[in-house]
């Protein structure tokens, strides 16, 4: 592994030496704590370090360590994670959590190999983590690290093949250097994310400028290739928003499908925008707000028109209200606990709205 070929160590040596003119000052950076590497890398999985930023501030100030986030609800954890999306992330964090303070005795794995055993730990985590922590010398492979090899070495294949990530790990892992992986790492996310970006990359100052297959051939917009298969599923969600004087009729998601142990409002799906009608109990046609509040939610693989109806329920039928919700498996919430409850952003933005 590491400095194979001339050309390789030119590249190694170049990227750092861009990376230490270029730092990017993450918090991060300065630690050691396989603990806190590893929740940075779960953060920034699909997640841009501006949007994670906060989040991790919030996690180690809340869990400074691993028993403290094992120990943690699991309500609890998932309300933290409020808006950073892709929530098994948060569900694997904790179960990850739990099984390191109870089954190893809190001890974090500490090879590349016994790290991918763990819950939402892929390669790219495992190196980041073995590489930042304890110097194994193993390449991450994210889409930047696609781009910048793809472009740099004129490389065509399609990176979301299958055989893509094991080509380009299998090159990555002949680049790295063996004394500084970790450096190495984080210089080729840098180098990625801010000089040789997606859109209008800044090849007029790049330092592999002159060597760069891509600039040479006129194909950096066309590299790397990615041709896309995933489809986009269209979905229709009608909500009903029950209220019942300062309560409010919530619902947890089960397992299955998005948001799996969020909170929404009871709902139903249909393949049209049309709202079909749900039998509430004791409500009049004057119940029923008459005109729908509408939103277009965007997920990766999913777009969602959702309509929100609200319901008014006289506090006088609030017992028979009780007795559906029972039976339905919905929640009453009080309006000053509702902050409590962990939402998608869609109902964040809905009760953003409303005042909430
Ligand atoms: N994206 C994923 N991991 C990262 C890291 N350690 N630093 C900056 N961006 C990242």
């Amino acid at each position: 592994m590491g400095y194979k070929t001339i050309e390789y160590q030119a590249f190694s040596h170049q990227i750092l030496a861009w990376y230490r003119e270029n730092p990017r000052d993450l918090p991060w950076r300065g630690t050691l704590d396989p603990y806190k590497i590893w929740l940075s890398e779960i953060i920034l999985q699909q997640t841009r370090v501006a949007q994670g930023l906060p989040y991790y501030y919030a996690f180690v100030e809340t869990y400074p360590t691993v028993k403290n986030l094992a120990l943690a609800p699991e309500e609890e954890v998932l309300r933290l994670w409020q808006g950073l999306g892709y929530y098994s992330r948060a569900r694997n964090l904790h179960a990850c959590a739990k099984s390191i303070w109870h089954d190893m005795d809190g001890e974090f794995p500490k090879t590349y190999n016994d790290l991918l055993k763990l819950k939402g730990v892929g390669s790219y985590t495992a190196s980041a983590i073995a590489s930042f922590a304890y110097n194994e010398a193993k390449a991450v492979v994210d889409g930047n690290v696609f781009r910048v090899l793809a472009r740099y070495f004129g490389i065509e294949t399609d990176i979301a093949s299958s055989k893509a990530k094991k080509e380009f790990e299998a090159l990555a892992n002949q680049l790295i250097p063996v004394d500084n992986p970790g450096e190495f790492n984080q210089a080729m996310m840098d180098f990625g994310a801010r000089l040789c970006t997606p859109k209008k990359p800044d090849c007029s100052t790049c330092p592999l400028k002159d060597s760069c297959f891509a600039l040479r051939n006129n194909m950096v917009s066309d590299l790397p290739v990615k041709i896309n298969k995933v489809k986009i599923k269209e979905r229709n969600f009608h909500y009903y928003v029950i209220k019942c004087g300062d309560r409010w009729v919530w619902k947890k998601r089960t397992s299955g499908d998005i948001w799996e142990g969020l909170h929404d409002f009871p709902q139903v799906e249909s393949s049209n925008n049309l709202s079909p009608v749900m039998n509430i109990p004791s409500t009049s046609e004057e119940e029923m707000v008459r005109f729908p509040k509408k939103y277009r939610h965007i997920l990766s693989h999913q777009r969602l028109n959702a309509v929100f109806s609200e319901v008014e329920i006289k506090e006088e039928n609030s017992e028979e209200l009780e007795n559906w919700c029972e039976n339905e498996g919905f929640m009453l919430v009080a309006e000053d606990k509702i902050e409590y409850l962990a939402k998608p952003k869609l109902i964040v933005n809905f009760l953003n709205d409303q005042g909430i």
